[in-house]
């Protein structure tokens, strides 16, 4: 199964025929983590939607529970996942409405529940899974190469126009950056700033889940425009580009074979 997590703009996937829901426990919070599982367009492969903040959007990025959606994600049998990021844009290409499939990160954020091996039992009874051991995995690719090519070669396939690399700068939120901050950033090496790349890429990694990212510009980083970054405006641009977003998932879930 091919899971794809929704993220701003995307708390539902038009075309998406779930047959089923899956309700699955974790050891991370009281309520379980719901998978809707189905179908998009004609094609046979099985998908699975989460959205991460929520079917209602009332989870922000620091509230949202990474390790209960990855965990379930991998216990709903997924072979790959792929994650929807709103971003603001950094790099000069990186403007409002353009496509991005991010390969590396810098991480920012601080004070979320961000790894399995928390050097401390986590309550998993299955000896195979986590631990107490002390693990460190490697992120030398944060994000899974043949998936991001999946999602090169699905949007050229339909003549989208992805720009298919860069830096994704995942910051605390939930308010958005100062100018100073971005330029930071900007220094730092990132091309595009977001809130929920990190832990989620991480975790995904610490299950050994293949992972890729598609991100949507949808604002420039704050000061790198004259315009104040407003809710209105973002939504705009989230209406205009959730089309392509979509064309290029149900693209990628036709050609995925697991
Ligand atoms: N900063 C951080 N996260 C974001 C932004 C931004 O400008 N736009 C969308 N997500």
């Amino acid at each position: 199964m091919l899971v794809f997590i929704g993220g701003t703009g995307l708390n539902q996937l038009p075309g998406f025929k779930v047959n089923h829901e899956l309700a699955i426990a974790t050891p991370y919070q009281d309520a379980p983590v719901i998978i809707a599982c189905g179908n998009v367009g004609d094609c046979d492969q099985e998908i699975g939607f989460l959205p991460r903040h929520g079917t209602g959007h009332t989870l922000p990025p620091h509230r949202i529970n990474y390790r209960a959606n990855l965990f379930a994600i991998r216990e709903a049998g997924a072979g790959a996942v792929i994650a929807v990021n709103a971003v603001g844009g950094i790099h000069a290409e990186l403007g409002p409405g353009v496509i991005a499939v991010p390969d590396q990160i810098i991480d920012y954020t601080h004070s979320r529940a961000h790894t399995f091996f928390d050097g401390q039992l986590t309550g998993i009874d299955s000896p195979d899974q986590f631990s107490a051991t002390v693990t460190h995995v490697d992120f030398t690719e944060p994000y899974d190469g043949n998936l991001r090519n999946l999602l090169i070669s699905s949007a050229q396939d339909i003549d989208v126009p992805v720009w298919p690399q860069g830096v994704y700068g995942a910051t605390q939120g939930p308010r958005l950056e100062t100018p100073a901050e971005i330029r930071r950033l900007q220094r730092d090496g990132c091309d595009m700033v977001g809130m929920t790349g990190m832990p989620e890429a991480g975790l995904a990694r610490e299950l050994s889940l293949p992972y890729a990212s598609i991100a949507l510009s949808v604002n420039w980083g704050a000061g790198l425009s004259d315009d104040v970054i407003t809710m209105e405006g973002i939504r705009r641009v989230l209406a205009r580009g959730m089309g392509n977003i979509q064309a290029i998932l149900l693209r990628a879930a036709e050609r995925y074979h697991a």
